[in-house]
């Protein structure tokens, strides 16, 4: 990536007003690439709060979560197996059996993600270092429809602020490889 590259050339070697200069860079390019907002909603007003009150659990649905690099958002055949027969009058659960009759998995598109310069693992987080769904995305059972914006929002600062405190590795290629 040329843009970390010369970033990388500013804040290492160089004496500290350097960096300085370089973090004012970074800090002006998280500005204007580090949020991403829902550009049309998602395919069927899913409702977090409802699954998790009748006892589901994250990982129930998010099966990567533990195992994986990407959580993942479950598959078609996931809902059916308690939504093949309606469990409800909404017209969003009836979408669910409309894409199932269609052969077509729903396309959804999450919000929350980093770019593709940055490498995360959910495993290494969740299954290594037993950190809580919430401590990065908040309060997900509390949501009543899909997130326009990442319910918490996760950037470079995020990242490297919790590393300091779990005294976890924070050299750039660590993150960017
Ligand atoms: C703990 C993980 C982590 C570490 C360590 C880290 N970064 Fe990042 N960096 C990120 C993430 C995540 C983003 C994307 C943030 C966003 O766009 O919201 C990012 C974004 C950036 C960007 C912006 C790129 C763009 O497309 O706008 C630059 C430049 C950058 N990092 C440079 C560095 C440099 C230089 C270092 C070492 C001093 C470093 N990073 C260390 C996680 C990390
Ligand atoms: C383990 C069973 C189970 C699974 C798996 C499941 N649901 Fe549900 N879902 C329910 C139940 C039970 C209700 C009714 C909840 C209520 O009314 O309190 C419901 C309600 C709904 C509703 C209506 C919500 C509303 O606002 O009234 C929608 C839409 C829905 N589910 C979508 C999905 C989608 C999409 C998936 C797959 C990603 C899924 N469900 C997976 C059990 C499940
Ligand atoms: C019944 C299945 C189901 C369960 C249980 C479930 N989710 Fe989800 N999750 C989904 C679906 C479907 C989406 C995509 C629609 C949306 O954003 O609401 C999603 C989206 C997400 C997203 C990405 C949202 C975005 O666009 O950025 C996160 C983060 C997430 N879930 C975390 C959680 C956490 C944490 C829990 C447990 C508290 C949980 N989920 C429980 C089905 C589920
Ligand atoms: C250390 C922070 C952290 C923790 C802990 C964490 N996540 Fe994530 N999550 C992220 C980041 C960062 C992304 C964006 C990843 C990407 O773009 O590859 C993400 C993306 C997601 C997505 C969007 C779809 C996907 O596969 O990328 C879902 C769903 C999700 N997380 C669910 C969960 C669940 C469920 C848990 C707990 C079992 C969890 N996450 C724990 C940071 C975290
Ligand atoms: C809430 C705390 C927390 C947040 C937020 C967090 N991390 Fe981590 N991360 C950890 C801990 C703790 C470890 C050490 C895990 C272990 O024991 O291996 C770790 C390890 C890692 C590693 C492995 C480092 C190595 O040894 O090479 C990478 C890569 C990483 N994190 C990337 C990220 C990125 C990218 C983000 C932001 C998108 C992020 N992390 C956000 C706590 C966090």
């Amino acid at each position: 990536m040329r843009i970390l590259g010369a970033a990388r050339k500013l804040v290492s070697p160089s004496g500290p007003w350097l960096a300085g200069f370089g973090l004012v860079f970074i800090a002006q390019t998280l500005f204007l690439h580090g949020s991403s907002v829902r550009s049309s909603p998602q395919p069927i007003a899913f409702n977090h709060a409802k699954h998790i009150a009748g006892g589901l659990e994250c990982t129930n649905c998010h099966a990567g979560a533990r195992t994986e690099e990407h959580a993942t958002i479950p598959p078609l055949a996931t809902c059916m197996t308690c939504h093949e027969s309606p469990v409800t009058s909404s017209p969003e659960e009836a979408k669910i059996r409309a894409f199932a009759a269609a052969g077509q998995e729903i396309p959804w598109q999450p919000v929350t993600h980093v770019p593709a310069h940055v490498y995360f693992s959910h495993r290494r987080h969740v299954a290594i270092a037993r950190l809580e769904c919430g401590a990065c995305h908040g309060a997900m059972e509390k949501l009543t429809a899909p997130p326009r914006v990442p319910n918490r929002p996760i950037d470079m600062v995020t990242c490297i602020g919790c590393h300091q405190q779990k005294q976890a590795r924070t050299d750039c290629n660590d993150c960017h490889r």
